[in-house]
């Protein structure tokens, strides 16, 4: 099995690197690349590169992620996030390939406080949601085999998260301020590679499978919660800190106002991958907590 991942060290695409790599041999790529192009503002540059590896499965987790910058860039987040997927889409199905992509919660409006299930309507508020909605349909409309995961609020042990920065104030304030009124749950890139090598696995021998999923992990919370939860799982673990989850006070995301709207609900249901492909999907915390386990071990 040839595998091609694009987007090799972008958070989910680290993680892929580790969990892809026994399904087959792997060839990754970023931007940077120099004997394969996997920059996907280079259109024919990927399509070469398909066409060069001939594939058994591509798996894209390159994107143009900077919400707010969308706004004043929509041409380069169109292009990454529409148009370059559906380039991936065509090549993979004159080949044969299965295609794997990643979408977001962003392609609902945020309403309500029910989790989204696949077949509600959509109605993005941000050039990034309305880009990454066309990349998902673009891909369906060219290219059968394709598994797309639509997850929410993904952090990753290495490089910068929402739980250190939380740490590091923490550590140098006595109060911190956080939004309330904003919900989901967070989701470890981890655990979103090693859901897509299980659930290639299954496609792979059951094309039937393909299709569109909500990925996230289990429960919810507020950012507001998930500030707490960060900071008593530290000072359990011997943290010294100035602001315990005690001082962590509320704001409505109105108070932190945002070039790019962000939705308030982003709730995913996850039923459907759960029943489809026999698994299991982890309460939020778990992750949270091993990813801090790591992070403060010195
Ligand atoms: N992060 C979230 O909270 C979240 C939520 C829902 C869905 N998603 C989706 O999940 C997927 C993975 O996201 P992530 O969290 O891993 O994002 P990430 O850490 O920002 O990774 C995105 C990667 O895309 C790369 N990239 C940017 N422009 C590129 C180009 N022109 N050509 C090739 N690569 C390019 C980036 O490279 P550079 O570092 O060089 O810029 C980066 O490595 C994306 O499809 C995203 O839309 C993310």
């Amino acid at each position: 099995m040839k595998i091609l991942l694009l987007g090799k060290n972008g958070q989910v695409g680290w993680e892929l690197q580790r969990s892809l790599a026994p399904l087959g041999r792997l060839t990754a790529l970023d931007r940077h690349s120099t004997h394969y192009c996997g920059d996907l503002a280079n259109l024919e540059g990927i399509a070469d590169t398909v066409r060069r590896l001939q594939p058994d499965i591509i798996v894209n987790a390159a994107a143009h992620t900077a919400v707010d910058r969308a706004e004043s860039e929509p041409e380069l987040a169109h292009t990454l996030n529409a148009l370059a997927p559906g380039v991936l889409a065509t090549e993979a199905a004159r080949l044969g390939a299965w295609l794997v992509h990643y979408s977001t919660d962003y392609v609902f409006d945020g309403g309500g406080s029910q989790p989204w299930r696949e077949s509600d309507a959509t109605g993005p508020l941000s050039v990034y949601g309305r880009s990454k909605l066309e990349g998902e349909q673009r891909i369906q409309a060219a290219c059968a085999k394709h598994l797309i995961f639509r997850t929410s609020w993904v952090y990753a042990a290495r490089g910068g998260n929402f739980a250190k920065t939380m740490l590091r104030l923490a550590k140098e304030r006595d109060k911190l301020t956080v939004i309330n009124d904003q919900f989901g749950a967070p989701t470890g890139a981890e655990l979103l590679a090693d859901v897509t090598a299980l659930a290639l696995r299954s496609a792979t021998a059951t094309p039937a499978l393909a299709g569109l999923y909500h990925l996230a992990a289990a429960g919810e919370t507020s950012w507001h919660g998930y500030a707490q939860y960060v900071l008593a799982h530290a000072q359990r673990a011997g943290v010294v800190l100035q602001a315990g989850p005690d001082a962590v006070a509320t704001v409505p995301a109105t108070d932190f106002p945002t070039i790019a709207q962000r939705p308030y609900n982003s709730r995913l249901d996850t039923h459907k991958l759960q029943a489809a492909f026999g698994l299991t999907l982890p309460d939020w915390q778990i992750g949270v907590a091993r990813m801090l386990n790591e992070t403060l071990t010195p």
